[in-house]
């Protein structure tokens, strides 16, 4: 079957566009990807000890407010009723998070009302009223005060980064929330859950259709495979959604990521900590986070006398780690402005999803953007016709 749309990388963004393309266009559309499993970085799997789903690449939450993306998803899987909620222990104490009145009135051993904590943080937060920030550590204290920023956001956001905030551009953080109520529910989007069946069920399907080929363990710059750039570009349209700095073969330059270490551990009791993500706000604790993936399927029959719990490191990344989260820095912005015109300028490709963007995108916004793409560029394309740039 020869294919008329190509798709570089079998992530959300990548299934979505193929789906869309097979199902509504009846089109050939073949996929590639370099990993042995489809489903980019939501691919999760059983772990064989514990039978407990593991999100290989870094815990999974799906949420979202946008109408268009909620009805697609709920074509492919249900959700459970999931909610998400983070805890963060300092100084061997946990505390709830995001920082609200909970956490506020533990941390200062107070019952305020939400107006005599407003004017505490204000108050604190005035230490340094009137100047302009140069570095995080200032914008820190400056958005919600010294005490609250120096036990949850300072040591943690310096472990994140590896790097000291007075070090950091004060640029990374624009607003630090703190809600004056007890809600500390993460997420404030419409719609939250988790896939019934799990992520790779959920991804599977998306790419359960006759027209659809998705072939693993094949990267697109192997010129010996027949799905190759150069085999392709310019004989088939091409979404391509793995790194552009790679496709253009680093030409402007790397672009740089950071990167998380997953340490795995198996550990013979049935509940570790209580609940799926407990962060590490304290310096001596050199992870950011430990997460405990039963707790995020709380109504399946899982086994009772095992748990897998994975603490996080967080690191930039070098060549050949898996790049996480754009860096951003000054230096990337202009390569990126320098790639998009390169990739504007290579005809019958179009370039999406996180890594084909550099842009950190949640799962509800790489759909979103990849319901957009089809609906303004591959529909016109074959239905009428219209140039593909
Ligand atoms: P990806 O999933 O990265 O897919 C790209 C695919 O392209 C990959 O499979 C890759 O192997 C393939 N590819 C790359 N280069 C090539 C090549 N040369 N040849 C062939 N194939 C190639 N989102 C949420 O909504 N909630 C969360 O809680 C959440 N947590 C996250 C935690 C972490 C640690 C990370 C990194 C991301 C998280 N995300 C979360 C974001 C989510 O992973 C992305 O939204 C999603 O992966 C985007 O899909 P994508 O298709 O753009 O990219
Ligand atoms: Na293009």
């Amino acid at each position: 079957m020869t294919a008329d749309l190509v798709v570089v990388g079998s992530g959300f963004f990548g299934l979505t566009i193929a789906e869309r393309a097979a199902t509504e266009l009846g089109l050939n559309v073949t996929v590639i990807d370099r990993r042995d499993h489809i489903g980019g970085n939501a691919y999760s799997e059983t772990e064989a000890q514990t039978g407990i789903e593991v999100h290989r690449y870094g815990a999974h939450l799906f949420h979202t407010s946008n109408e268009k993306v909620w009805d697609y998803v709920n074509r492919f899987t249900t959700f459970t009723n999931y909610v998400h909620r983070v805890y963060g222990v300092h100084k061997g104490e946990v505390f709830p998070l995001p920082i609200n009145l909970g956490t506020i009135n533990q941390f200062f051993r107070a019952n305020y009302t939400p107006a005599e904590a407003r004017a505490l943080i204000a108050d604190q937060a005035g230490e340094l009223a009137g100047t302009d920030p140069q570095n995080l550590n200032d914008k820190g204290i400056q958005l919600i005060g010294r005490p609250l920023y120096e036990a949850f956001i300072k040591h943690y956001t310096g472990k994140q980064w590896q790097t000291d905030p007075k070090d950091l551009p004060a640029g990374i953080i624009s607003r630090l929330p703190v809600r004056y109520t007890y809600d500390n529910r993460y997420f404030n989007d419409t719609y939250e859950g988790l896939p019934t069946q799990g992520y790779t069920a959920w991804i599977e399907r998306m790419a359960d259709h006759p027209n659809i080929t998705v072939t693993l363990s094949t990267d697109f710059f192997d010129e010996s495979q027949p799905i190759s750039k150069g085999n392709t570009v310019g004989n088939v349209p091409v979404i391509y959604t793995g790194a552009v700095d790679k496709y253009f073969d680093y030409a402007e330059g790397d672009l740089s990521w950071r990167t998380i270490d997953f340490e795995k551990e198996v550990l013979n009791t049935g509940d570790f900590q209580g609940t799926s993500v407990v962060n590490y706000n304290d310096a001596e604790v050199p992870y950011t986070r430990i997460i405990e993936p039963r707790h995020f399927h709380p109504e399946r029959n899982y086994q009772t006398d095992k748990t897998i719990i994975m603490r996080e490191f967080s690191r930039f990344a070098e060549k050949g780690d898996e790049p996480y989260y754009p860096v951003n820095t000054e230096a990337d912005r202009a390569k990126l402005l320098a790639y998009r015109d390169l990739a504007k300028a290579e005809d019958n490709v179009l370039f999406g999803g996180r890594l084909g963007t550099y842009k950190y995108l949640d799962m509800h916004m790489a759909i979103g953007s990849a319901l957009s793409m089809y609906e303004n560029k591959i529909k016109p394309h074959f239905e009428g016709g219209e140039k593909l740039e």
